[in-house]
């Protein structure tokens, strides 16, 4: 069952000087579903968009940025909801209780002047009535960081007694502890050393598997994609340009782009320098015609420079935008399409 449905969303930061106005095109055209239950990655290199298309997912489009077309539509109890036109308070509610966020450097949402007992309360109180009953706040605060593994005395520290493993682990605990369906997070662990890292998406997971909710997890690490997401969307220049279960796209990445990604990752007892793509990505204010990646792709043909490619079924659940990649990939795809129906 889907949670979640984008289609055809545009969100562009509008920037004026000298009386123009110019459009950065972060988010072009994004069709996505989020799954019931799934862990959907979002990866792609630096500037790509990622973050921007979160915000959007949550409704969250302030000038600068600037929602241009399509829709996000979540499916909860049985009713659909436009979360781009919902009104303010509705989309709020909406919000914390069922969607959660946990933000790009999150490790200093924690306000350093307040325990983390007291950020804990105010959190919990602004959604659950509380003040009636402390015992009910405090079993449930402690019950919740027992359950993810963390020491109860977290609560009397402030941010800058914990380490910042520690306080990630503690940002994600006050993101799930009313049980959201939907868990929004922002490269959650990247300005951590990798050990530490381990342990927070592990806490994710763990998460995931005693709640039961959806997570769309963004980080360019394609290493921490095959630890944690089902399945994973390829982002560039403002576009999904390729979609698959986490196995296949490990295995059988059709676009050049996700095959540099993977292409890149360290192998043991390789001492080479893996390849990565030439060059560097196009500006968003200023994307080349046809296929944005077309200046950087090895295989690049005439209609590459023309046409933008769509994204389409090259096997089964497996969606790519190559023109190139399409065709090589056709045969194989149309027997999976059909065999999937
Ligand atoms: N407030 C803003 N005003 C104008 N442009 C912005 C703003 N925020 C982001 N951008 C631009 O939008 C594009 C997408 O940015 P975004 O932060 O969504 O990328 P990202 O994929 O999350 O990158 P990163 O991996 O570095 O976090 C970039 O070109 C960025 O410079
Ligand atoms: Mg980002």
């Amino acid at each position: 069952m889907d949670v979640l449905r984008v289609e055809k969303l545009k969100a562009f930061y509008i920037m004026e000087s000298a009386g123009e106005e110019r459009a950065v095109k972060a988010v072009n055209d994004v069709s996505l579903t989020v799954r019931e239950n799934e862990v959907l990655g979002i990866a792609g290199e630096s500037g790509c968009g990622k973050s921007t298309l979160l915000k959007s997912l949550l409704g969250s489009i302030r000038p600068p940025l600037r929602h241009m077309g399509g829709r996000v539509t979540y499916l909860h109890r049985d009713r659909e909801m436009d979360i781009l036109s919902l009104p303010k308070e509705e989309r709020q509610k909406l919000m914390w209780q069922h969607i959660s966020y946990v933000p790009q450097g999150s490790l200093s949402v924690l306000n350093p002047v307040r325990r983390i007992g007291d950020t804990f309360r105010s959190f919990v109180g602004a959604h659950l009535d509380i003040q009636k009953d402390p015992d009910r706040f405090e079993s449930l605060v402690r019950s919740h960081l027992q359950d993810l593994g963390l020491p109860v005395d977290t609560l009397k520290a402030y941010p800058h007694q914990l380490s910042g493993g520690m306080r990630q682990r503690v940002t994600i605990a006050l993101a799930t502890i009313l049980k959201p369906r939907l868990i929004l997070a922002d490269e959650p662990s990247t300005a951590l050393d990798v050990v530490v890292q381990r342990g927070v998406i592990q806490l994710l997971r763990d998460i995931q598997t005693e709640q039961h909710n959806t997570i769309v997890m963004v980080t360019h690490d394609m290493a921490i994609h095959a630890n944690i997401s089902d399945r994973v969307a390829i982002m560039y220049a403002g576009r999904i340009i390729e979609e698959a279960p986490v196995e296949r796209i490990f295995a059988k990445p059709l676009h050049p782009y996700t095959q540099y990604l993977i292409g890149s990752l360290p192998r043991i007892g390789d001492k080479s320098y893996r390849l990565s793509a030439p060059g560097t990505p196009p500006s968003l204010a200023d994307l080349p015609p046809g296929c944005a990646f077309h200046p950087r792709c090895p295989n690049a043909e005439s209609i590459c420079r023309r046409e933008i490619p769509s994204l389409s079924l090259a096997g089964r659940d497996h969606r790519v935008a190559c023109f190139l990649a399409a065709k090589e990939d056709a045969d194989v795809g149309s027997s999976e399409a059909l065999g999937s129906q």
